[in-house]
């Protein structure tokens, strides 16, 4: 670890006198911290008794990063950990990018989205996402959005709307069918909100919903059919037309999880690619679309869309209290929220813009046919998903 001049800053009654070299220097630092019986490396159990040196503190934590297998030095970056996009310093790949959601986030760091009267520039962040995300799902002039802190609140809040939509068709033990490839996330919703989750088998073959399986699963307590584009465990885009259209017919909700594939198959087929492929709100009867500005939106963690056809079913996400402290209206399940994420995201957003969307696009959709090439070259198995196996 380095330690730098100055680390004690704040604290000089436990400082020697100032020493000559940044060797003393760190050797000094080192003495004092010791003296303080303090490892920051080792599990602490307690708030240390003192506070320590914010650049003692700093340098602990900069180490404990470097330390961090995902930083591994190594040729290219060959660490996923949920990042999508190139994460580097200035000069290498990802750099630019990286370096304005840095200067960003300095910026937006101490802001709380909760008193827009205090940051409305973090309103108009988050209202512009919104915009943006639900314009590219070819949202109509009704369609609606709310800006989330990940993709399971983008999957949790239009469950509870599909279970309030329900009850205003009488509805009191609402189901919602998924095949067995839906994200977890999916679970989680039905438990918190009391609504059962039907699971139907997907293709062995082709791993996609079975729009069959959906028809025989339905039962009058139906509210909505879940369906992913794609599914996390292997890529694949669920046959959302047909989905679609039985939906319109029985009068059904359909929710698309494109937290994966969201920014990626929009502007893949901006790019040319993929044009057999549809999941947005071209299609019939989708009414609700999980979208991820955290993945391939390539912002920093904490930032998901989720986009309504239109704003009745979003109605029923929203619990104004009025039971409590006066009337306390929010638009999501959060109270508080640090408006860094979103700072972030719209800066992401619109320094990219439509233009590097499609190179990314096109860049992971060549990695993905040269691996696809690959392991189908090997003749002992078959990809033909519009992603990867997360092998
Ligand atoms: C298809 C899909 N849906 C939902 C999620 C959940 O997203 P999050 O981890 O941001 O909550 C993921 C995460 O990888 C996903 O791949």
């Amino acid at each position: 670890m380095s330690l730098r001049r100055g680390a004690l800053h704040g604290r000089p009654a436990a400082l020697p006198m100032a020493p000559s070299s940044a060797e003393e220097d760190d050797a000094a630092v080192l003495a004092a911290v010791a003296e303080l019986a303090v490892d920051l490396e080792a599990p602490l159990h307690q708030l240390p008794a003192e506070g320590l040196p914010a650049q003692f503190v700093a340098d602990v934590a900069t180490a404990l990063k470097a330390a961090d297998p995902y930083n591994e030095p190594g040729e290219g970056l060959k660490k996923w950990g949920g990042i999508y996009h190139a994460t580097g310093r200035e000069g290498e790949e990802g750099g630019g990018l990286e370096e304005l959601q840095a200067t960003i986030s300095t910026e937006y760091l101490s802001t709380n989205a909760l008193y827009a009267g205090l940051w409305p520039s973090i309103q108009k962040f988050e209202r512009e996402i919104v915009a943006m995300t639900v314009a590219m799902l070819n949202g109509g002039e009704d369609a609606v959005g709310l800006l989330t802190s990940g993709g399971t609140e983008s999957i949790l809040l239009p469950i509870l709307g599909y279970r309030e939509w329900g009850k205003l068709k009488g509805i009191t033990e609402p189901e919602i069918i998924c095949g067995d490839t839906a994200h977890p996330a999916l679970a989680k919703a039905c438990f918190y909100f009391g609504v059962k989750l039907v699971v139907t088998t997907v293709d062995p073959v082709t791993q996609r919903i079975v729009p069959d399986a959906v028809r025989a699963a339905t039962t009058p307590s139906t509210v909505a059919i879940y369906a992913s584009a794609p599914n996390f465990p292997n890529g694949r885009v669920d046959p959302i037309v047909e989905l679609g259209e039985y939906a319109v017919e029985r009068g059904l909700g359909l929710h698309v999880d494109n937290c994966l594939g969201g920014f990626y198959l929009s502007f893949a087929q901006q790019a040319g690619l993929l044009q057999d492929v549809r999941w947005d709100f071209g299609v019939p009867g989708v009414t609700t679309i999980s979208v991820d500005v955290h993945k391939y939106g390539m912002a920093a963690k904490g930032v998901s869309v989720v986009a309504f056809a239109d704003a009745a079913l979003r109605r029923g996400t929203f619990y104004p209290v009025v039971e409590l402290l006066g009337t306390y209206i929010t638009p999501t399940m959060q109270g508080s929220r640090n408006g860094v994420g979103m700072a972030i995201a719209w800066a992401t957003m619109v320094s990219t813009g439509q233009d590097g969307y499609r190179k990314m696009a096109r860049d992971v959709h060549s990695v993905h046919t040269a691996m696809k090439a690959a392991v189908n070259n090997t003749g002992q198995s078959t990809c033909s998903s519009f992603f990867w196996s997360h092998f």
